[in-house]
């Protein structure tokens, strides 16, 4: 029977592969639950080992739950133990490490040498800030390659990135992709689209869909404020523009076609009783990509080449629609991932706009800043001032050197932070001020960039229309 079933095996495709062994382990995990006979578990354990073994010799890859052979390099020579592995997922972002996810072993693709070279062409153009906000922001990429080539060869590409809108409060680590999204589209000027996946959020969370489609655009308004160029940059609600756009739509329904429940159900790790709504939602992120949703931008013309910078978290939606891309005819979209922006607390855990404590919101007053900084940012600092100037602090799992490294333009500045700190000389409480008297500054501008947001700007950027590009 192990022949017969190797010989099957070896007519299918590593995707399929992949989706035999989910299979298998959710029928182990099913017949453990329910307290099977001994040996059916033990049989069903057998055929997972070796359909595991299959999907090895085939794709030269261990199998990961949840990560699908795509083009992605997977470094994983099988020696971490499970406890050591990063959880990265849209809900999830857990590793036991201080120093944070590791983002090189979660994509296993660092920018090639070759690509870092034309990258550096292209920061060599901008300023100090661009090498500061590609340096910290980005390590990670998907086809950006493509990207660099279509900026030389001036074929038109576009930017699109997302939010959603789950609470009125958003924190400091929100603005990052915007940041990085609009450094992007300061340097390549291309146009960019924005999805607030008001939808997304009323399908998981306990909230109204009117509250949904509020928050989305208060959300705009903090977005926008950010700085985005109102001639390039359109911001759409999924719960208005699904409706009004046939363009948009028609993707939609083409990458539903083209994915299966079993997918999903191996990337998002979904399940029988969740409702349709999330079950077909990936499609709904899945179909910016594609620039024949946008026909008022495009002057209707499709395969416009898309980069996606995201935080990591948004990988799985984007590796399924990398997957998807080539069998709806559209080309696939680049990636670049933005580092995750680690809590007050550490680096182990997300920040959560249901704790207040977790980081610093766009809403805070120069005192609360102070006050969370000095209490909750989690220090490298060593546990006495004697002990700390002989043996130095620890930047690497310091929150508040992390976040400077995010929010200090000044790269000459951090790096002699860095030197201070780590041979003893700087306190944890002053490297605490100087975080304390940069945040304060940019917080309280951007609250008064966002004062001047109205409600018809909003309804401006949020307007389907043309941008100030020709296609
Ligand atoms: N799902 C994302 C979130 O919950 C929002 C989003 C939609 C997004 N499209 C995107 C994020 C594209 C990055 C890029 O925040």
């Amino acid at each position: 029977m192990a022949d017969s079933l190797n010989c099957d095996l070896k007519s299918l495709s590593p995707l399929q592969l992949f989706e035999r062994v989910t299979e298998q382990g959710e029928k182990v995990r099913a017949l453990k639950a329910g307290k099977a006979p001994k040996d059916e578990i033990d049989a069903a354990v057998r055929m997972l080992l070796s359909l595991k073994l299959s999907y090895k010799t085939t794709t030269g890859q261990d199998y990961q739950a949840g990560l699908p052979p795509k083009d992605l390099v997977l470094i994983n020579n099988g020696t971490t133990k499970e406890e050591d592995e990063d959880l990265v997922d849209p809900w999830n972002v857990q590793t036991s490490n201080a120093k944070g996810v590791d983002y090189d072993k979660l994509i296993g693709i660092t920018l090639p040498s070759l690509l870092l070279r034309n990258l550096c062409k292209v920061i060599l153009m901008t300023t100090e800030t661009a090498r500061h906000h590609n340096k910290s922001r980005s390590k990670h990429h998907r086809d950006m390659d493509q990207i660099l080539d279509a900026y030389e060869n001036k074929k038109p590409f576009y930017l699109y990135t997302g939010r959603g809108p789950s609470s009125q409060a958003m924190h400091v680590g929100h603005l990052i992709p915007f940041l990085f999204t609009k450094w992007l589209q300061e340097v390549f000027d291309v146009p960019l689209v924005i999805q607030l996946t008001d939808d997304e959020k009323y399908l998981w969370k306990d909230m109204t869909v009117e509250k949904a489609y509020e928050y989305a655009r208060e959300n705009a308004k903090d977005i926008i404020a950010c700085g985005f160029d109102i001639n390039k940059t359109f911001i759409f609600s999924d719960l208005d523009y699904l409706g009004t756009s046939a363009g948009f739509y028609k993707n939609i329904v083409k990458v539903q076609k083209h994915v299966t429940f079993n997918q999903v159900k191996g990337i998002f790790g979904f399940t029988d009783s969740d409702c349709i709504g999330k079950i077909s939602f990936p499609a709904i992120q899945a179909a910016p990509s594609f620039s024949s949703s946008f026909p008022q931008i495009f002057n209707g013309k499709e395969n416009i080449q898309c980069l996606i910078p995201c935080a990591i978290d948004q990988d799985p939606y984007f590796r399924m629609t990398r997957d998807v891309a080539p069998r709806i005819g559209q080309p696939k979209p680049a990636l670049l991932h933005s580092v995750f922006f680690p809590a007050l607390q550490g680096a182990q855990t997300k920040m959560s706009a249901s704790d207040p404590n977790s980081s610093i919101f766009l809403t805070d007053t120069p005192k609360q800043i102070k006050t969370k900084i000095n209490k909750h940012a989690f220090s490298g600092g060593r546990d006495t001032i004697e002990e700390h100037r002989k043996y130095g602090g620890n930047c690497d799992v310091d929150v508040s050197f992390m976040y400077l490294t995010f929010f200090l333009e000044d790269d000459d500045r951090l790096e002699q932070l860095k030197q201070a700190y780590t041979s003893g000389e700087l306190l944890t409480g002053e490297l605490k001020k100087v975080l304390i008297e940069t945040m304060q500054p940019l917080v309280a501008a951007h609250q008064e960039r966002r004062k001047q947001v109205t409600d018809e700007i909003v309804k401006q950027f949020m307007t389907p229309r043309k941008l100030a590009f020709e296609f």
